[in-house]
């Protein structure tokens, strides 16, 4: 094994955009030696460079959360390359929208297996190394669909729902180790995943929200680095909703 890194080590999945690239900039200010996970190594690069540009420390690992195999090896190499494993953000996710009376099987599960098994099992995985060093901090990326649902989103709402019920699991059968896990439910951010949608649905989103616009992945990446800091050490099991006054939960 490596010599053991000196910096707080975070792993982020998702890394290559949006919400995933602002909090790998964001922990690597924070002087944290920052993973960057996603499938598109050429991106992955990118954030890396951007965070070496802005004196921060990365490395990135390319990984499929889709496959369980992928994940154990990624965050088993984190481990040996560094001698340790401080944050995990699973922050990597997709959406396969359709109503209910047309959702196929395969809609349902895939984002299931992508939003919901996946941190599982990155879970399962990180703990043991999280607990080696006697500290430790999880930090998933719900949404507030799966705090309040959303037409069209039942399967993606399910597995957002079900990350804040695991969540609270692990921050009790975890606490007693110094390990934290914590939940952020975003609400509506810009970024490709909502690049997307029509702009009569973004301007609704626009009136339903208090501070009346949507936010930027640096007001989610905020949020993750508080929870990810020493001075969140006595939160645990939460669900913050970052959503700009939208749902008040
Ligand atoms: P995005 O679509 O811009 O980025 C998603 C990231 O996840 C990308 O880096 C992508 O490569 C990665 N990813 C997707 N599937 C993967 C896989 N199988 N293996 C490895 N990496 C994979 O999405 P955005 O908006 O940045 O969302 C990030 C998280 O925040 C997601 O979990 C999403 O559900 C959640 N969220 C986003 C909201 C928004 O308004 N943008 C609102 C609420 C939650």
């Amino acid at each position: 094994m490596a010599d053991k890194t000196e910096k707080r080590v975070a792993i982020i999945t998702g890394a290559s955009r949006g919400i995933g690239r602002a909090c790998a900039l964001a922990l690597a200010a924070d002087d944290r030696h920052v993973v960057c996970v996603a499938r598109n190594v050429d991106k992955l690069n990118e954030v890396q460079a951007e965070i070496e540009a802005a004196g921060g420390s990365a490395c990135v690992a390319t990984c499929d959360i889709g496959d369980q195999q992928s994940i154990e090896a990624m965050i088993d190499k984190v481990f040996a390359d560094h001698g340790r494993l401080d944050i995990l953000v699973n922050n990597a996710g997709i959406t396969r929208d359709n109503l209910l009376l047309r959702m196929s099987d395969e809609e349902f599960d895939e984002v299931i297996h992508t939003n919901l098994r996946s941190v599982f099992v990155a879970c399962r995985a990180a703990i043991k190394p999280m607990m080696r060093g006697k500290w430790g901090r999880i930090i998933n990326i719900g949404s507030v669909a799966g705090v309040v649902g959303n037409p069209g989103q039942a399967n993606y709402a399910a597995a957002k729902a079900g990350l804040a019920g695991f969540s609270k699991c692990l921050a009790k059968e975890m606490g007693g180790k110094n390990l934290t896990a914590n939940v952020i439910a975003p609400g509506f951010i810009e970024t490709d995943m909502t690049d997307v949608l029509p702009d009569a649905i973004k301007d609704g989103v626009k009136t339903m929200t208090a501070l009346r616009r949507m936010g930027r992945p640096e007001e989610i990446a905020s949020a993750v680095a508080f929870l990810a800091s020493e001075g969140a050490s006595y939160v645990t099991g939460q669900v913050l909703c970052v959503d700009g006054g939208m749902t008040m939960c």
